[in-house]
């Protein structure tokens, strides 16, 4: 049986700059993404190829054998810096780049992060188009112009607005991804659907099948051979839902771009808590997505508490989480204390201007509220379980 993928093109506007994401199955090839930019003639234009150590055959594929070799980085986020920032921009120097010249990333959120970055900066600005090869990255990382570094040891310190001009999205890439990386973007697209005043949550019935996705990764990771009926049935929930998360990311951030307001910052459900419970468990200890999701099952929580959150879809949305396997109770066995866990959420708030922030799940859609130095002891007890 083959999948019968149809590609979705999603156009957006942030701010001044046009962004295309295209949601395909297979891996593009180089002139269709040259082909996406008017003005770039496939053999003149340089093109240099971002990627790291697992997304490299990715690159190499797309690359096609033509124009300066990759440019390759070390995986993960502790290469988001300043030095893969400068690898980046010295390969560029070398192949000869000018304004009109073309980065491509291949990779997830922390490689379209920092050649989004490289691009906005190099010569005041080059051509920009992203290869998204994890969920969280087509899910959340790649849409919408955010790009950085993380520097003095803060996430993302130094970054820009800078949206790619073309995004592609090839879905059948995910299957090599291990099942932790998939439980995490996961958690993100969970959390676009929740802000979603359009439709109803997802009933578990729909994502049922993703279960044993989530916890176990694809069955053919390797790809070599064709995917079982099972993996299409997932490939296919996968893309239907990265589909949806594009589609209202792209439309939230289309109406607060620089998020000068507060639509942006409703992206942020759950992360106050999830940021909070990542420090206190010890870095690198949790996925950002198990943090998140855990972090917007306590939103919920505090929702109800404060009567914004519905008793009904509260329910719904905790036990959805915890059905794909997420831990929801608190407090989370990853805490060290809730000491820990109260000290990253007050450190966090003075990184804020000394606001507290929350995104809430509400009747529909979700809102964000602050909360005055009264309130925060509530927030220690729910972190500690005291609430549920
Ligand atoms: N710009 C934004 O709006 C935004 C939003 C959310 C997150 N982010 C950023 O995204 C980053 C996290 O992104 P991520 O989770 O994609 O991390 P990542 O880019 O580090 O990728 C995770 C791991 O998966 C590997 N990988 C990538 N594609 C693969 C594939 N197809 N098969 C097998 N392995 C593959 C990578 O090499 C890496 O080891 C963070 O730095 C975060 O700050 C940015």
């Amino acid at each position: 049986m083959c999948l019968d993928f149809l590609t979705m093109n999603y156009h957006f506007k942030f701010k001044d700059r046009e962004s295309t994401v295209r949601i395909i199955q297979n891996i593009p090839t180089r002139e269709e993404i040259l082909s996406s930019f008017e003005e770039i003639s496939s053999d003149n234009t340089p093109v240099l190829f971002v990627c790291d150590c697992h997304t490299k055959h990715i690159a190499e594929r797309i690359r096609d054998g033509k124009g300066p070799p990759l440019c390759i980085l070390e995986a993960g986020e502790k290469a988001k810096n300043l030095q893969s920032l400068e690898i980046i921009l010295n390969a560029a120097k070398n192949a000869g780049f000018a304004r009109d010249s073309l980065f491509i990333a291949v990779g997830g959120g922390v490689i379209t992060d920092m050649t989004g970055f490289a691009a906005s900066i190099y010569m005041r600005g080059a051509k920009l188009s992203f290869v998204s090869t994890t969920l969280l990255g087509m899910a959340d990382a790649a849409v919408g112009g955010k790009t950085g570094i993380d520097y003095f040891e803060r996430k993302n310190l130094a970054g820009t607005f800078y949206p790619a001009h073309s995004v592609y999205m090839p879905i059948s890439v995910l299957r090599s991804l291990p099942p932790e990386q998939l439980k995490s973007g996961f958690a993100e697209i969970v959390k676009t659907l929740i802000l979603d005043k359009e439709s109803d949550d997802l009933s578990w019935e729909e994502l049922k099948p993703l279960k044993d996705l989530l916890e176990n990764g694809f069955e053919n990771r390797t790809g070599s051979e064709k995917p079982n009926s099972a993996s299409e049935t997932q490939e296919q929930i996968l893309e239907r839902l990265v589909s949806v998360s594009v589609k209202i990311k792209g439309r939230i951030v289309e109406a607060d771009p620089e998020e000068t307001g507060e639509q942006r910052a409703l992206l942020n459900l759950g992360h106050s808590f999830a940021h909070a419970l990542e420090s206190s468990a010890g870095l690198g200890v949790l996925s950002h997505g198990e943090a998140v999701a855990w972090g917007i099952v306590q939103s919920c929580v505090l929702g109800r508490i404060l009567g914004i959150t519905p008793e009904s879809r509260a329910r719904k949305i905790s036990s959805l989480i915890k059905d794909l396997g997420y831990q929801s109770m608190a407090p989370h066995p990853a805490m060290q204390s809730i000491d820990a866990f109260m000290t990253a959420l007050l450190d966090d708030k003075k990184k804020k201007n000394g606001v507290l922030r929350f995104i809430i799940p509400a009747e529909r859609g979700a809102v964000l509220i602050r909360l005055d130095n009264k309130q925060i002891g509530l927030i220690q007890d729910i972190a500690a379980g005291a609430c549920a």
